[in-house]
């Protein structure tokens, strides 16, 4: 069983250790590290200060803090070996919540203002942002576009950074039953496994969300010119890592669609994401 540390005593580390709870990981918590509180207790668990990290026998740290400064410090001041530090475990379960919660609250919008169409996602992996899409729009027909193999050599190539962005190129580990396990409302589910736009079969659908979270330049684009024209007024797309410095090709793809649509663009409160909401007017 991993021993192991938690960055941040307060509502960072509950949440983290709850997650972790909640996917039935076994772990060890060794100590709670927290430079504010150390010297108390948690839980009955020991709250320590940074420079006592050297005195405990652990396999890993997780930094349950979104301050991104906190891991070098542990290197540098600390003597932490980088191996022992995850911190990109907590960041990503914020930023998925994030986006989880403002999906949720669009779909709010979408019964207020009787915005109605179908769902889709370009970019599925393993499904964990699909189904919120599927459980939030029970109803509707959820379109999921992925190779199912990650990326295409021939999106990468039209990357300008190839190298920077094959390293990301893990997306393999999927499979459509999989996903399919993890919708709670499968029978609306649509899968089109290919490579995306190819798999865009031109179906007569009107569309109230879309999430294009591809990472790349060319289906990011590709997914804009084919779904923003089908969106409902009041609809959502999201595009995920408008904001991701890793994926340039993201920003890219929005910045040229602006230059022949008129659409307004606005973050959502996460790390990465922006919306577009075609525009609509109440006719009663
Ligand atoms: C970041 S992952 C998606 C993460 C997922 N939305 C989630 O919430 O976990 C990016 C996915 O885009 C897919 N992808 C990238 N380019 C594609 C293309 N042209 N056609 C189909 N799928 C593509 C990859 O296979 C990969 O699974």
């Amino acid at each position: 069983m991993q021993r192991i540390l938690v960055y941040g005593a307060g509502v960072g580390g509950e949440r983290l250790l709850e997650e972790m709870r909640i996917n039935s990981e076994p772990y060890s918590l060794v100590a709670f590290v927290d430079k504010r509180i150390g010297g108390t207790l948690k839980n009955g668990v020991d709250v320590i200060f940074p420079e006592d990290i050297p005195k405990y026998d652990y396999d890993i740290i997780f930094v349950a803090t979104l301050d991104t400064s906190v891991p070098d410090t542990l290197v540098k001041q600390f003597k932490v070996s980088p191996e022992k530090i995850n911190h990109s475990r907590y960041f990503n379960s914020v930023e998925i919540s994030v986006r989880i919660r403002a999906l949720e609250r669009f779909k709010d919008l979408c019964d207020i203002y009787n915005i109605i169409g179908s769902v889709a996602e370009v970019g599925v992996y393993q499904g964990d942002f699909a189904k919120h899409i599927n459980r939030c729009f029970p109803e509707s027909k959820l379109y999921l576009y992925d190779t199912f193999e990650g990326f295409s050599d021939k999106d990468v190539l039209k990357e300008e950074n190839k190298q920077h962005v094959k390293a990301y190129s893990h997306y393999s580990n999927t499979t459509v039953d999989l996903v399919l396990s993890k919708m709670p409302n499968r029978e609306n589910v649509i899968v089109r496994k290919g490579f995306f736009p190819d798999t865009a079969i031109r179906e007569d659908e009107t569309y109230a969300f879309v999430s294009l979270d591809a990472d790349l330049y060319a289906p990011t684009y590709e997914g804009l010119c084919y779904f923003y024209p089908k969106m409902a007024g009041g609809g959502v797309i999201f595009v995920h890592d408008y904001y991701a410095p890793e994926f340039t090709g993201v920003r890219k793809a929005v910045t040229e669609f602006m230059r022949r649509t008129e659409i307004a663009i606005s973050p959502i409160g996460d790390f990465s994401t922006i919306s577009i909401m075609k525009p609509y007017c109440i006719s009663h």
